[in-house]
């Protein structure tokens, strides 16, 4: 199975400059227990972006068309093709980012773990596709509000292939 894991503002942003948009630290520790000891696949770009890579007490898998690029403690895929034999018969895998691994793995996925930031960015230059409610089904939804730590409000959401 492949699920989708992501933190997205209501304008669908996702990153900019190469970064997140904010630090939400409650989402990092919601990411961090839904993705420990599973696998995780990523973009080269995302993979670079972790502060800390490869992300720990993960199978860390990473996308890139350049033959011969090291990614230390990660496996590489030259393709989806390749990512998905690579991941064949586990449990669940996580596609982690970003904006243009998303888009690619929308099509194959059959869970998204939504955090829904309650605010837009105008200056983020990367985004995720539509999430069609004819195609996917909430099946559950945690809000939180916004604390000294975290400064926006936030809902967890999970949904479902319908
Ligand atoms: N909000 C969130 O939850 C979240 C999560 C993750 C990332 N992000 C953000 O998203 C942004 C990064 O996303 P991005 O779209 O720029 O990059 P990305 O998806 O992380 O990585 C793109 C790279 O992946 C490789 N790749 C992608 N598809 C491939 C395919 N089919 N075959 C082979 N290689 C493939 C290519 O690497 P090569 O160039 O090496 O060939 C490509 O340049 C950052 O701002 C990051 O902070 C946000």
């Amino acid at each position: 199975m492949i699920s989708i894991i992501v933190a997205i503002a209501e304008n669908y942003a996702i990153g900019r400059k190469g970064d997140l948009l904010c630090h939400l630290p409650n989402d990092l520790k919601h990411f961090k227990q839904i993705t420990s000891g599973k696998t995780v696949l990523m973009g080269e770009r995302t993979f670079f972006s972790l502060p800390k890579h490869p992300l720990p007490n993960r199978r860390n898998i990473v996308l890139t068309d350049v033959k011969g690029k090291i990614f230390e403690g990660a496996e590489v895929a030259y393709s989806i093709d390749e990512l998905l034999q690579l991941v064949k018969g586990e449990e669940e895998a996580f596609v982690i980012g970003g904006g243009m691994v998303y888009r690619q793995m929308m099509p194959l996925a059959d869970k998204l773990y939504i955090t829904h930031i309650h605010h837009s960015w105008d200056d983020a230059d990367t985004f995720f596709p539509e999430i069609d409610t004819n195609i996917w089904k909430k099946i559950s939804s945690e809000e939180h509000q916004q604390d000294e730590n975290n400064p926006y409000n936030y809902t967890f959401a999970e949904y479902i292939r319908r």
